[in-house]
């Protein structure tokens, strides 16, 4: 068997081992359900090797979205208690009971891109999600930016999906922690090192802040109107950007004409809103605080989306390329999820710092279908040779390549066979 043969092996048999049935677990232990934009990027892999099982990833996902059209981070499927915070702190009074906010909308994006390699019955399976995926992005828009400013938010650093950021670190400085929070145990503490995990600061946060939406019945109007932390980050941004966009093409596919108007108001105000998030000295796509209107003082592997997003216009395009050789600088592997040598930048520190293959994958993606491809190529090489040599960890240090997290990581095998298969 060659190299790439047993890697292919490896990365099915990762995915098998943590399929539960009908949906599969980030990574055992760890992350014990369902989470969102995890299954999602997972279906690409699963699409590689069994593509029923793909669709039925995304399938039962959609089980656990909220009658308003919220598709949730996290679906507690399984009776177990060895996560923190668990289905009875978010008390979601749901059916399955779920998260009470939602992560990076990829849904459609992953529909759009198996429904191109167009095989049987992929398009009966997308008819019938289509209007869960118009929902979903409805809600998108209309909850997380209710004034239509083109500007979606996102209501905690888990909405985003890349928790610690130091995108954020401000607006997480500006909140008054909960005084009644007690004392709480975390659980992910017991798999992993906590020098690779959020601090407590970042902790006694998040939960204040899954305090208030409980406390408010997740009611968005409520939480967007009052919630202490409201930002703009750029990865959700560019990702519902670019998902409005692949959702505009499953509806022209599928003739899905009424939708289609609606969809692109939503794109041309996105592409007007992104806007407000223009650097011009960074030469990219920031991060912003909806509440001081205060932006974040660098570049992060979100700000590398803006060309998945379709938003590397011509003038801008040598800028944001050297920006993006600038994020290279400094480390081995690419791309660090903050830049090596700026303040806030911790290799080994989840989301400040180390590489994470699903983001390289969008990242790579978006490069080269704007002709980046030197970049494109750096970027997924790097990953491919993290995953080689350390294997399917959670995220990786952009120094050493050492790798960290959860172990026999679902989401990274996939984007290994992904790439394997030609799919950036
Ligand atoms: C962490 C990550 C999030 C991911 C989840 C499961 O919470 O921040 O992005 O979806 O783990 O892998």
């Amino acid at each position: 068997m060659t190299m790439e043969q047993q890697l292919r092996e490896r990365a099915i048999e990762t995915i098998r081992n943590n399929d539960q049935g009908s949906y599969t677990i980030p990574s055992a232990g760890l992350y014990p359900f369902q989470w969102n934009w995890d299954s999602c990027l997972v279906a690409l892999g699963f699409a590689r090797f069994d593509r029923k099982r793909a669709w039925q990833e995304i399938e039962t996902l959609f089980k656990g979205q909220w009658a308003n059209g919220m598709v949730p981070s996290i679906i507690f499927w399984a009776d177990v208690d060895d996560y923190f915070p668990g289905k009875d702190v978010w008390d979601s009074r749901t059916d399955p009971a779920t998260a009470g906010h939602s992560q990076p909308p990829v849904a459609a994006s992953v529909v759009w891109s198996m429904l191109q390699e167009g095989i049987v019955d992929d398009k009966e399976r997308a008819a019938v999600l289509f209007p869960k995926l118009l929902s979903y992005h409805d809600w998108y828009h209309k909850c997380r930016d209710p004034d239509g400013t083109g500007l979606v938010a996102i209501t905690h650093p888990w909405e985003s999906g890349r928790d610690n950021s130091p995108d954020w670190d401000d607006a997480m400085a500006n909140i008054k922690v909960d005084e009644d929070l007690g004392d709480y145990q975390r659980k992910d503490l017991q798999h992993v090192d906590s020098d690779a995990r959020p601090t407590k600061e970042h902790y006694d946060r998040y939960l204040t802040l899954v305090n208030f939406g409980r406390k408010c019945r997740w009611d968005p109007m409520e939480i967007y109107a009052n919630n202490q932390f409201l930002v703009v980050d750029p990865g959700v941004q560019f990702i519902l950007l670019r998902a409005d966009r692949d959702l505009l093409a499953i509806a022209e596919f599928l003739g899905e004409q009424d939708a289609v108007a609606q969809i692109k108001e939503w794109i041309a105000l996105a592409e007007q809103g992104s806007e407000g998030l223009w650097d011009g000295d960074l030469g990219g796509y920031c991060a912003k605080d909806l509440r001081t209107g205060r932006m974040s003082p660098g570049l992060s592997h979100a700000s590398m989306l803006a060309w998945y997003a379709g938003l590397a216009g011509s003038e801008r395009k040598e800028q944001m390329a050297k920006a993006a050789w600038g994020m290279l600088e400094g480390v081995k592997y690419g791309m660090p999820s903050w830049k090596a040598g700026t303040e806030g930048f911790e290799p080994k520190r989840y989301f400040r710092g180390p590489v994470w293959a699903i983001m390289n994958h969008m990242i790579a993606k978006g490069m080269r279908e704007q002709g980046e491809n030197e970049l494109a190529d750096r970027i997924k090489s790097d990953a491919m040779s993290l995953i080689a040599e350390h294997g399917f960890k959670e995220y990786y240090d952009p120094v050493t390549g050492e790798g960290s997290g959860g172990d026999s990581f679902s989401w990274t095998a996939a984007m290994a066979l992904a790439w394997q298969d030609g799919k950036d």
